[in-house]
């Protein structure tokens, strides 16, 4: 067993480094305080590569594995959250998705600008009334010819505004259940297409979330990711390894929060030392850095699975599961360590802490986790 990363993957981890303490955390800060998108710092990935990092060079990605992209969203989620979920949907919701089923035409058409970092992608499939519930989709597709007529509301849309590329799931078969869901490849701009109102949120503020309107949007049936029936299995699939990318935002932001409270602990003094002298902070700090080991382990295990093709679903909501915890109790311990200091925004922890809280919630909520975990435990 070999827990050394590569020349390859310190490479990266040194470039994302980098480029986040270079380049996000200087208006990290504003940019949370004002809700605004990180416009710049998102074309900056796209040409350093971190949009499109595990799709083959064929299609204009960088061809890395999986455990370089977790190790590179571990160190963007350290300093800003938000500029890690555009990243994460991006990379491991669209363009994976598209890769792994999308045909040539569609992966030479969609898949190349998304990789790039050109156009950026969004992945729909929560609605108003299906969320954990995803198999309730009340968004429909219905066939016409050589097209689909697309007509329901997706809610909390990641990219929602910002996205130029969406793969949106829809019921084209009501009387199937899940084996009538099918996803679709949707461009902004179509007849019908209407992008609603941003939500005012706890955290990653910087990430544009937002709900969809559809209305007779007409979509070309080449724009059909696989088979009719296939859309559910299609967002199973493709968030099994979106949850890897999730556990790793969730362990960048326990692992910033951590590294942020080692420093403080030593500068800071109370009663004539540093409080890291005090055994309530080190016992504090050993807390998270052990569970943030562990997450970090478990991160690695589902990004090594998933390279190595073998089953990672079981393994990727146990790092995801654990991971958001970790991200939890690791920002309320940070705020608690920098005391006053740390309840304002200029130290970044209550940043950190809120946008932990995210992690517990998106590509299924904890218990939901729960659910995919102790389901494949009693198979
Ligand atoms: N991998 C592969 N297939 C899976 C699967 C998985 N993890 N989970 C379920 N399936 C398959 C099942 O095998 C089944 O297929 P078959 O009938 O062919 O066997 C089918 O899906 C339906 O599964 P269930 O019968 O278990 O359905 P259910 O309704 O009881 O439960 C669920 C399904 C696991 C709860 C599912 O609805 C779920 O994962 N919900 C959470 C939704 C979610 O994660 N949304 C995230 C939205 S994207 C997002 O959030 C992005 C972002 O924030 C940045
Ligand atoms: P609900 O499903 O209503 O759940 C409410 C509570 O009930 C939760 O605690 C849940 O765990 C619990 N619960 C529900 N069912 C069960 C059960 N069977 N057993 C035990 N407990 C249960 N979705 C996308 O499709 N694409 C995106 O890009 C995207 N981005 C998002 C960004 C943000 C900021 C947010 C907030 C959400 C985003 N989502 C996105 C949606 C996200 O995936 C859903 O919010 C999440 O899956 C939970 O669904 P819900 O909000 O409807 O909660």
């Amino acid at each position: 067993m070999n827990f050394d990363l590569t020349e390859e993957q310190l490479a990266v981890r040194a470039a994302a480094r980098e480029f986040a303490q270079t380049h996000l955390l200087h208006d990290a800060i504003e940019r949370d305080t004002e809700s605004r998108f990180p416009t710049q710092q998102v074309k900056m990935m796209g040409e350093l590569g971190f949009m499109g990092m595990m799709v083959s060079p064929e299609y204009g990605g960088g061809g890395m594995d999986t455990v370089s992209y977790t190790v590179a969203m571990e160190e963007i989620s350290k300093v800003d959250a938000s500029a890690a979920v555009i990243m994460s949907v991006n990379n491991s919701l669209v363009c994976w998705g598209l890769e792994q089923y999308g045909n040539e035409q569609q992966k030479n058409l969609y898949l190349k600008p998304l990789a790039t970092g050109e156009k950026l992608g969004a992945f729909c499939l929560s609605e108003p009334e299906a969320g954990s519930d995803a198999t309730s989709q009340k968004t429909t597709a219905t066939r016409e010819g050589d097209h689909y007529l697309i007509n329901g509301t997706k809610n909390w849309i990641t990219n929602g505004s910002t996205a130029d590329t969406y793969l949106v799931i829809a019921q084209t078969d009501t009387a199937k259940g899940h084996k009538g869901i099918s996803a679709f490849i949707v461009e902004k701009g179509m007849d019908g297409f209407v992008i609603g109102k941003k939500e005012d949120k706890l955290g990653i503020r910087s990430s544009d979330t937002h709900s969809l309107m559809f209305t007779d949007v007409r979509v070309p049936i080449e724009n059909r990711i696989g088979e009719e029936g296939f859309g559910f299995k299609f967002a199973m699939e493709t968030l099994n390894g979106g949850r890897i990318g999730i556990a790793a935002q969730a362990l960048g932001i326990a692992s910033g929060a951590y590294e942020l409270s080692l420093a403080y602990s030593k500068e800071r003094k109370a009663f004539g030392q540093p409080i890291c002298n005090h055994q309530a902070i080190q016992f504090k700090l050993a807390e998270m850095a052990t569970k943030i080991d562990a997450a970090r382990l478990m991160v690695f295990r589902a990004a090594w699975l998933k390279d190595n093709g073998l089953d990672y679903a079981q393994a990727s909501a146990m790092a995801k599961l654990y991971a958001s915890e970790v991200a939890m109790e690791t920002t309320v311990e940070s705020v608690q360590i920098h005391g006053g200091y740390g309840f304002v925004k200029e130290y970044h922890v209550e940043r950190l802490m809120r946008d932990a809280k995210i992690t517990q919630i998106y590509e299924g909520t904890s218990e939901i986790q729960k659910i995919v975990i102790s389901r494949n435990l009693l198979r």
